[in-house]
């Protein structure tokens, strides 16, 4: 039998993440409607099903991530990653640590810590899977040091980071400030530092494939994109800190780092604007894809940069802080614009050289609006149950249960707008699913 390319390994990974995608929809969708009708009968308490749920939407992007950076870097070297055997066996520890975490906190087993729940053992070996990930792409640079491109560079980059901030997190501090700081690194810098600068490097490789940027162009926005993500999200992770222990200075560097993360996002939609001014004409496939990526592309606009710069302001920040209005920021910015971007990943990586029939181009879009109304509708809820909370609890000071109870017809808003979300998921993951299967290589005998 002829042994596995990197690109066929990373079919795996994404093939697992759209997976975990589509569970995460599912279950999501019954805790949002055991907020509203407690007295539902679960398996799982509400407090594990909220962790599993953020365990999901930490790693789902994660494990599709490192399959989108293996593909796009084989892909523009031109030649195969150092280790497809190495990648495989990474593939193989993400797997029994990544389910061994869900199933274990499902079973109520864990620590209580908010978004990185579970037992420290889970966390050593995504680490490992990511650590051993980092060392494959760096032989694979190393080894092709002539051909490299910048997006190769700064998505592997990308994975070092991932790496480097996830290994604190392994080790549980009893000093609370370090401890909420390390999870920042996290929360904050995973998303937009590292993911920035993988992401950055697989949307630069498919504006370049389809032709839809110039080059020269796409370069120079790649260079001031890794400085602006790296400072800007360094820094930026300030607003984080406000209200943890940190020194007073951490309200003025988190708030201005903050805006200088909005830079490289106002560029990229600059560029996709002259780019479209091409008019160039793109394949079913390709034009699936661009309608995840510009879908990404207005969340990370709006709900990420916008919101997230308003809810930055000090004076802003102090009454909005952990209230509703943070949970809609979460769910524009990590699924809108990471989750966006990982699915358009995985559509590209699994689909092959399979183009969709019009008419299940015509489904991919009908998914993909529902994604987007879905999440938006949700996300509305959200903003407008977080602006009453801040509003009634944090400045009239109204009893908290009180006010939940007013609360309660935006979130079972929210819960139906989240059945539209599951149902543009399930339209998606089945249309990529299928599309894998009818691209697998033991069908065509040949490596693809
Ligand atoms: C793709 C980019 C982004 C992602 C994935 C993301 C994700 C998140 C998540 C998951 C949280 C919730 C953390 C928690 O519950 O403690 C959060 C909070 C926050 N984000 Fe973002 N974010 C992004 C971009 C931004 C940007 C660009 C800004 C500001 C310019 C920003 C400002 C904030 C602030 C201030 C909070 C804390 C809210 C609070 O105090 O409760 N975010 N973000
Ligand atoms: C059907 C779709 C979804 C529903 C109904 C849903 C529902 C929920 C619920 C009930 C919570 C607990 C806090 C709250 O009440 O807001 C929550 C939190 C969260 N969800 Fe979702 N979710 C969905 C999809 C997603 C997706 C796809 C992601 C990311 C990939 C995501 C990321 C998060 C994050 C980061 C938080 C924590 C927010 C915070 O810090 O307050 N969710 N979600």
């Amino acid at each position: 039998m002829k042994a596995l390319s990197g690109k066929q390994v990373a079919r795996r990974y994404t093939l697992y993440a759209v997976f975990l995608f589509g569970v995460q929809g599912i279950v999501a969708l019954l805790g949002a409607t055991s907020l509203v009708i407690p007295d539902l009968p679960s398996p799982v308490s509400g407090e594990y099903g909220r962790a599993v749920h953020l365990a999901l939407a930490t790693f789902w992007p994660v494990i599709g991530m490192l399959g989108m950076v293996y593909y796009f870097t084989a892909e523009q070297l031109k030649t195969d990653i150092h280790s497809p055997k190495l990648a495989r066996w990474q593939f193989a520890i993400l797997l029994v640590t990544s389910l061994g975490l869900l199933g274990s906190l499902a079973l109520g087993i864990g620590n209580g810590r908010e978004y990185l729940d579970g037992l420290p053992i889970f966390y050593a070996g995504i680490s490992l899977g990511i650590l051993i990930g980092a060392y494959n792409l760096v032989r694979t640079l190393w080894e092709n040091r002539q051909r490299l491109t910048p997006a190769t560079g700064i998505m592997t980059v990308g994975v070092v980071l991932l790496c480097v901030l996830l290994i604190p997190n392994i080790l549980h501090y009893s000093n609370p400030v370090a401890d909420e700081a390390v999870k920042f690194w996290v929360v904050h810098l995973w998303e937009e530092m590292a993911f920035e600068l993988t992401t950055s490097g697989f949307i630069a490789s498919f504006f370049v494939s389809t032709g839809i940027a110039d080059k020269k162009d796409i370069e120079k926005w790649l260079y001031l994109e890794a400085t602006l993500s790296v400072t800007g999200g360094l820094f930026g992770t300030g607003h984080h800190y406000f209200w943890i222990g940190f020194p007073s200075i951490w309200l003025f560097l988190g708030s201005f780092f903050s805006v200088i993360q909005a830079i490289p996002v106002l560029l990229l939609a600059y560029m996709i604007y002259k780019g479209f001014k091409n008019h160039k004409v793109l394949s079913l496939k390709e034009k699936l894809a661009m309608w995840l990526i510009l879908s990404s592309i207005f969340h990370h606009l709006t709900g990420a940069t916008l919101l997230g710069l308003l809810m930055t302001i000090p004076w802003v920040n102090l009454y909005t802080h952990g209230t509703y209005i943070t949970s809609g920021h979460a769910h524009l910015a990590l699924f809108g614009t990471i989750g966006f971007l990982i699915l358009a990943g995985a559509y590209t990586i699994l689909s092959d050289r399979d183009n969709p029939t019009p008419k299940t181009y015509r489904y991919g879009v009908m998914g993909i609006i529902l994604l987007n109304f879905g999440l938006i509708g949700m996300s509305s809820c959200l903003l407008i149950a977080g602006f009453l909370q801040t509003y009634l609890w944090r400045v009239l000071g109204l009893d908290f249960m009180a006010v939940s109870s007013i609360l309660s017809p935006y979130l079972i808003l929210r819960a139906l707008s989240g059945s539209l979300f599951t149902l543009g998921a399930m339209i998606l993951c089945t249309i990529i699913i299928r599309t894998w299967w009818k691209t697998r290589p033991v069908r065509r005998k040949t490596a693809n």
